[in-house]
């Protein structure tokens, strides 16, 4: 069953968001009819998630060209959406793409330059959502008939363009009538856990239990998970993966126990130009996300912050990283290669 809302929609000249800063509390919606409006978009994390990031940039491209028609113009915008948010790759994959597009069709009448780009951009959208079904229904292979599953972070409908990724395969093995529960990690802290995964839980009826990112440990020592399932921004040339802060810890005590833990990311998350995770851009955001809790002050004034987005988990760290073209497991870096060169895994 597809989700009752929608994360992105395009219609008239306008991109059309879910305010993910806001849900559940509130479920409204936010327009974007400029590139500037796409950028804050995604830096202030009313679209965020990494193939969702990627789909609104697709977008924010096309606006950009209705706005430039100079080339340089057009081509410092292209610049300025790439920069909203640094981690996850798929921001400037999509505006690759796209700016691929603008360079082949440079010579076409500037109304069939822009009908291409927005059929480009729509493209992206569309893909996004069938290449998470394919690597659900690829990834809900691996989940035992009866499992339970540690979540971290939201991999849904509301981060990509539709379905999600590791929240697709868990509602994919849910829908198999597979006997399932899920624990999901609140995720601190922007919380996305307990307000987008908890939401997209509760709309899809799975069972499932919301925790506090430390009851994970407890939770993983007591033989209670029997497998991990969560996303990725930016999967080096190695198999090492950048994801949601947290997951690298959960990694850590995962390997400890013996417990599968596998990334679920469509190929156009693996970054093949990076040879390992040390390379990744890590996002470091404002300190009031860590100081303040839904707009209250809970830490002193002029604490000094660390917050850093994302983290890198280590290859050695997976069990495997399940894709559309199927699951990369160990030695990642020759399966990654031999990905690159369109060979099945
Ligand atoms: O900061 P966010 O909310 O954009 O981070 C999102 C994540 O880390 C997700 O796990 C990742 O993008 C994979 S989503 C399919």
């Amino acid at each position: 069953m597809d989700e009752s809302f929608a994360t992105l929609i395009f219609k008239d000249d306008t991109l059309t968001l879910i305010d993910q800063r806001i849900l559940p509390a509130e479920v409204s919606y936010v327009t974007c009819k400029t590139f500037e409006d796409v950028e804050f978009a995604i830096r202030d994390m009313i679209v965020r998630g990494a193939p969702a990031i990627g789909s609104a940039a697709a977008y924010g491209v096309y606006l950009a060209a209705l706005q430039c028609p100079d080339d340089a113009d057009f081509k410092k915008a292209c610049k300025f959406l790439s920069l909203a948010r640094p981690t996850a790759v798929n921001l400037g994959w999509a505006i690759n793409r796209m700016l691929a597009t603008y360079e082949h069709n440079i010579k076409q009448p500037r109304a069939e330059l822009l009908n291409l780009l927005l059929a480009e951009a729509d493209s992206i959208r569309e893909e996004d959502i069938k290449t998470n079904k394919l690597m659900s229904r690829i990834g809900a292979a691996v989940v035992p008939q009866k499992a339970t599953i540690l979540t971290h972070c939201n991999t849904g409908a509301l981060a990509t363009a539709g379905w999600g990724t590791a929240l697709g395969v868990i509602k994919t093995a849910f829908y198999d009538k597979k006997d399932i529960f899920v624990y999901a990690d609140e995720t601190r802290p922007r919380f996305q856990g307990a307000r987008l995964t908890a939401w997209e839980l509760m709309e899809a009826k799975i069972p499932s239990k919301l925790i506090p990112d430390s009851a994970a440990a407890t939770l993983i020592r007591d033989g209670k998970i029997d497998l991990v399932l969560l996303g990725g921004d930016r999967v080096a040339a190695n198999g090492d993966v950048a994801n949601k802060l947290g997951t690298f810890a959960l990694s850590v005590i995962c390997k400890a126990y013996g417990i599968p833990f596998y990334s679920v990311v469509p190929v156009s998350t693996i970054d093949f130009s990076i040879p390992d995770g040390s390379a990744i851009p890590i996002e470091e955001r404002d300190a009031e996300e860590v100081t303040h809790v839904q707009g209250v002050q809970v830490a002193p004034k002029g604490m000094d912050v660390y917050n850093p987005a994302f983290d890198v988990t280590p290859h050695q760290n997976l069990t495997g990283i399940i894709t559309e073209k199927g699951i990369i497991y160990p030695p990642f870096k020759e399966n990654i290669e031999r990905l690159e060169r369109g060979e099945t895994l």
